[in-house]
């Protein structure tokens, strides 16, 4: 086993941090609340954007979206990488969706929030989905609504949806992670029908102008993220890199890079600039990405749900 002290000593390190408490008691560290005063609505336009690497989120934002719209909405919906951020004025709700990625909202989205323009009091909600059953997905929501509301946006909702989770070290090894493998079967028809409650609700918010208060709460997990996960998870990660005779040049690694780490033709990985989100080895359609983790090769997402013959329930309206 190449690295083994290496990966016994980051083993080690995430072990621990995954093993205290999630809840380190109810004290509030940040208060989401209305800065401005929430514009009424005005055009019946709304925006339902979301990031997603493995589908889930994308699959609860096109709910939420399809929802929304047989509530009156004419709806914009799309991943926000696809999203041109311009008149953003002429939406009456924006929601914004994305995976919980080690116990918190990836870089990726928060920075995607920072750059926007001023949003003039436009209400805003979030959703996360995650693998929990805890992973710190209520924060992780929060600070979605907290970058919003610092654009000026007006809180109006937050949800967080559990699924199996899709991250690759929780099914490495001899055997699948125990709470990865229960949950194989969500998001299901209870998990579609919080969506759509989520949709009304939000369509309430509005009608009623009624904007909500958020609490951040101070959770082991979220001390967790104080400590750059993904630099110690990095450790645990060896010889991340493209396959040349497997692969074939579709791009799809590189589209789902956030972090401009991969280069095709030339096969190269910029390990230094990955953030370990694994989207290059959770959909590449010709197994050719490669990573090791405690010796073993590692198996993306795609691969792992053919090779157990699981498949993810679609919500009716998606047909
Ligand atoms: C790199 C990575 C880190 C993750 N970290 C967490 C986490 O800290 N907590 C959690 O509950 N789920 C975690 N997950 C699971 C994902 O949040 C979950 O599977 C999510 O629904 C994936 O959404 P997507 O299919 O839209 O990408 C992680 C998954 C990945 C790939």
């Amino acid at each position: 086993m190449k690295n083994r002290r290496d990966f016994i000593k980051a083993g080690a390190v995430t072990a621990v941090a995954l093993s205290v408490p999630a809840t380190a008691g109810c004290i509030t560290i940040k208060k989401v609340a209305p800065q401005v005063p929430m514009k009424p609505r005005e055009t019946g336009n709304a925006l339902v954007l979301w990031y997603s690497q493995t589908g889930y989120t994308r699959r609860h934002g096109r709910l939420l979206a399809a929802r929304l719209e047989t509530h009156g909405y004419m709806v914009t919906a799309s991943e926000i990488r696809d999203f041109r951020v311009r008149d953003m004025e002429r939406f009456d709700l924006v929601v914004i969706g994305s995976p919980v990625f080690y116990y918190d909202t990836p870089d990726y989205v928060k920075t995607w929030i920072r750059a926007l323009p001023d949003l003039k009091g436009t209400p805003v909600a979030a959703y996360v989905t995650f693998g929990g059953p805890e992973g710190n997905q209520d924060n992780a929501a929060c600070s979605i609504l907290d970058l919003l509301t610092q654009k000026n946006g007006v809180p109006v909702g937050a949800r967080t949806f559990m699924n199996m989770s899709s991250f690759p070290l929780a099914w490495a090894g001899a055997e699948v992670d125990k709470k990865t493998w229960k949950s194989r079967h969500l998001p299901d028809g209870e998990t579609y029908d919080r969506v759509r409650e989520y949709a009304r609700f939000l369509t309430e918010q509005l009608e009623t102008g009624n904007a909500s208060e958020f609490s951040k709460q101070l959770t082991a997990r979220e001390m967790v993220t104080w400590v750059a996960p993904i630099y110690w998870t990095k450790k645990l990660v060896h010889n991340h890199s493209i396959t040349e005779k497997e692969c074939i040049n579709c791009g799809t690694c590189v589209e789902k890079c956030p972090a401009d780490a991969i280069d095709l033709p030339d096969y190269y990985v910029d390990t230094h600039a990955c953030v370990l989100c694994f989207g290059c080895i959770n959909n590449c359609p010709a197994g050719a990405v490669y990573m090791e983790y405690g010796g073993d090769r590692l198996v993306g997402y795609r691969d792992f749900m053919e090779k157990n013959s699981l498949t993810v329930t679609e919500p009716e309206e998606l047909g």
